[in-house]
């Protein structure tokens, strides 16, 4: 682990995650355990802290490294499962859910990981190493309209047909390993002045198909409401837009009593609300914090309550 990873909003985030100071409160995406130190030293002596990651790595070195006075769990799953994982270590209702979304610095910063364009290594991007398929199996396997249709909808990248026909056709020379090659097919056809942002995007999305970021991120959010007790709180921290319309949606649609099409003369649906949304708006960091941690810079916080 080579960078200390610096906690995104912490303090709007225990303000309005933080209302039952002896609560249980779980933190699904652990990382180095910033937000987790936070909610700590907020909580009370019999407060209960569960911390959640996907990634084994981050929870050895919250194991190693973190010291908790209340009673913690530490557990190494995707938070796709958090209702189960929850349940079966004795705690089915908590009073407060994070989830800081991405990818910690450390993550980053690990070149063995293959998450970065900056650096040469292998073509990898899991958070877990559970999962089977990785970027390199993906871009070398694809078809032409499955990358495009990943760097499009992922990426939101306006050049994907050229960058998918561009890999392609390299690895039709030789396969396509590490992420220094794929970095550099991509410079090659690229507008030196969209360079960085075109490689951030087709990262960004080759990380996103691997973990299956989006699909696993609106059933988690969903079990995560479900087992919130009334007037327990849930914060979550997103990095792009596609992250960030999800929980826009899903937060409006569950602060939602009827969720009928307008067109309908009456409610059809009987759906009932079951939060209610503290955050309009989503909070954004300031300018003091984007400058002392440039991660900062795309931070969304939205928080809501369940009623
Ligand atoms: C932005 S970092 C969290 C940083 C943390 N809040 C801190 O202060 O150190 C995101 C973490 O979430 C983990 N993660 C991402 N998606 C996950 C998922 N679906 N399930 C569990 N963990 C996940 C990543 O492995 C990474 O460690």
């Amino acid at each position: 682990m080579t960078t200390i990873h610096v906690p995104v909003l912490v303090n709007m985030t225990m303000e309005y995650l933080v209302n039952q100071l002896d609560g249980v409160y779980v933190d699904a995406t652990l990382g180095t355990g910033g937000h987790f130190r936070a909610l700590s030293e907020k909580l009370d002596q019999n407060a209960v802290l569960i911390g959640i990651d996907a990634d084994p790595t981050a929870i050895e070195y919250c194991k190693n490294s973190l010291v908790i006075p209340q009673k913690h769990l530490y557990i190494n799953s995707n938070f796709e499962s958090i209702k189960a994982v929850c349940f079966r270590n004795g705690y089915p209702r908590v009073n407060g859910i994070l989830m800081d979304l991405g990818l910690s610095s450390f993550g980053l910063d690990n070149q063995q990981r293959g998450f970065s364009y900056s650096t040469d290594g292998p073509l990898d991007m899991r958070f877990s190493p559970d999962l089977t398929v990785t970027a390199k199996d993906i871009v070398n396997s694809a078809d032409q309209f499955q990358l495009e249709t990943i760097f499009r909808n992922y990426g939101e990248e306006r050049h994907s047909r050229l960058i998918a026909r561009a890999i392609i056709s390299e690895r039709n020379i030789e396969p396509i390993n590490t992420t220094g090659r794929l970095a550099e097919i991509i410079r090659r056809r690229t507008h030196p002045t969209h360079v960085t942002k075109t490689l951030s995007r087709i990262f960004q999305a080759l990380r996103i198909a691997v973990n299956r970021e989006l699909d696993v991120l609106e059933k988690a959010v969903k079990d995560a409401i479900s087992m919130l007790e009334t007037d327990g709180r849930i914060a979550i921290i997103t990095y792009h837009s596609l992250e960030d319309r999800i929980i826009k949606q899903l937060f409006k649609t569950e602060s939602s009593d009827c969720i009928c099409p307008p067109e309908f003369p009456i409610c059809q649906c009987n759906h009932k609300a079951t939060i209610k949304k503290l955050t309009g708006k989503p909070i954004l960091p300031d300018r003091a914090e984007i400058r002392m941690n440039s991660r900062a810079r795309s931070a969304k916080l939205r928080v809501a309550v369940k009623i």
